[in-house]
């Protein structure tokens, strides 16, 4: 495929318009998100479309005409004065993966602890506008203001992998799990039976759920760090949703596989016997990230035949084969800093989202860099947000609403902070996200009269 610039939209549509070669997962992700939104509930075209949505999902209600019928300069303009206008009110923030059109506009780029963390530190803004999806939404209001206002511009942005952990379901695991181990009482050398681990990509729910039994939240960048503070605490950790990031993380501390059995919800024992799971050092939870499993060995083969020399860095969201052949594998600000640290021209295939790479392709064009896989196939829930929700965001505060504020019960917000105060307080691995000062200012950062060759 051949792109020129670092906005997916606009090469969806040159592939659309045979301008540029190439192929996408789905033609729909050409229309309008409102069109998305007005369908059958579902994460809408892109890697999670396949993937069943809970039926208590949040669905986004039908936005006000004006902003389905604006054109891309008209709310352009309108952001540009609404953002003017109220000035360090509002906070917008952009995740990594979040598409070009959006992220022109955001005061703060990172990935989505960062973000958090950039959210605590503007403690002047009344509102908090956060272009990612609902966990990172949940994360940024456990972490600031009680007076400050989260809000997530379109509701249906989702995570696949977040809902494959139910808190019924995780509640039914524990339970199970309780009875075979005889309970939460620390064995001969004071450790706990299991000690539950839950990935940032996860329901407030169920960080208030590890928060109350002990546990702890981690990244994909302190993922290691964050199981060794488990392991000093207990026998085994009980790790979800993500399995590929739990048995990649693991296997890396020297875990074998066959200490670390699945657990399928809606099956006796997650589909283990008791000996399984007494031997078990991992218990991972069914889930996955559509997007990062996509990405597979023979694609790693073909970039090693077609680039020789080429740097192959993937997330540790992807499966275990792709990561042990790749490169490296780190969190998404690991694959940003080894691209800025790159001294040399260098050609990197990166397994990641695409809104990521192309940006990254764009930002240092003196390396070759490209996405592993050739089909362009974003983040479906990332892509649900556009300029029209962030302008209704932005208008609706000037106007005083509060539109789509995101809001955790305090019952789960304690323990979900203690999960997370867990996280910080755990002494950080090498590959560490960086800290929370050094979150890329966004575009929209700048004054609004300036230019773009300025910023
Ligand atoms: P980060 O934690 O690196 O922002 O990743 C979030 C995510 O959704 C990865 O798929
Ligand atoms: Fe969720 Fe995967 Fe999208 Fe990340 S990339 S938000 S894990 S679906």
């Amino acid at each position: 495929m051949t792109t020129t610039h670092s906005s997916v939209d606009l090469t969806l549509r040159d592939i659309s318009a045979g301008t540029t070669t190439g192929s996408s997962c789905s033609t729909e992700l050409l229309d309008a998100p409102w069109d998305v939104d007005a369908r059958d509930p579902g994460y809408g075209p892109g890697a999670s479309m396949a993937d069943p949505i809970p039926a208590a999902a949040p669905r986004q209600g039908e936005i006000p005409q004006e902003y389905r019928d604006a054109s891309a300069e008209e709310l352009d303009r309108r952001i540009r004065a609404a953002k003017a206008e109220l000035g360090d009110r509002a906070v917008v923030l952009g995740h990594f993966y979040q598409r070009d059109e959006v992220i022109q506009y955001a005061d703060h780029v990172g990935d989505s602890f960062q973000l958090a963390t950039a959210a605590t530190a503007r403690t002047e803004a009344e509102a908090i506008i956060f272009c990612g999806v609902h966990f990172m939404a949940e994360t940024a209001d456990l972490l600031s203001g009680p007076d400050q206002a989260v809000i997530l511009p379109n509701l249906a942005a989702g995570c696949s992998m977040a809902d494959m952990a139910d808190i019924d379901q995780v509640e039914e695991c524990w339970e199970q799990l309780m009875e075979v181990y005889g309970g939460e009482t620390p064995g001969v050398d004071g450790r706990m039976p299991v000690i539950p681990v839950t990935y940032m990509n996860s329901s407030a729910d169920i960080k208030g759920f590890v928060g109350r039994h002990g546990g702890i939240v981690c990244t994909s960048s302190n993922a290691s760090t964050v199981l060794e503070w488990a392991f000093e605490r207990g026998q085994r950790v009980l790790f979800f949703p993500d399995q590929h990031l739990g048995r990649n993380t693991a296997k890396a501390m020297g875990i074998s596989l066959d200490e670390m059995p699945m657990w399928n919800p809606g099956r006796p024992l997650g589909g283990n016997d008791e000996q399984t799971l007494h031997d078990a050092k991992v218990v991972l939870w069914h889930g996955f990230c559509s997007v990062h499993k996509r990405f597979t060995t023979a694609q790693i083969d073909t970039a090693r035949a077609e680039h020789p020399g080429v740097r192959v860095i993937v997330h540790p969201e992807c499966p275990m084969p792709v990561v042990d052949a790749a490169d490296e594998s780190g969190s998404t600000d690991y694959i940003r800093r080894a691209i800025e640290g790159a001294a040399e021209p260098t050609t990197f295939a990166i397994g990641t989202e695409i809104n990521l790479v192309q940006r990254l392709a764009a930002q240092h064009p003196q390396h070759t860099i490209f996405c592993l896989d050739p089909v362009v196939c974003p983040c479906s829930t990332m892509y649900r947000i556009h300029p029209g929700y962030l302008a209704w965001a932005l208008e609706s505060l000037l106007d005083g609403e509060v539109i789509n504020r995101i809001s955790v019960g305090e019952d789960v917000a304690e323990p979900a902070r203690a999960a997370l105060e867990r996280m910080l307080a755990a002494k950080p691995a090498p590959d560490s996200a960086a800290p929370a000062s050094s979150v890329t200012p966004g575009p929209g950062s700048a004054p609004a009269s300036s230019t773009a060759a300025e910023r």
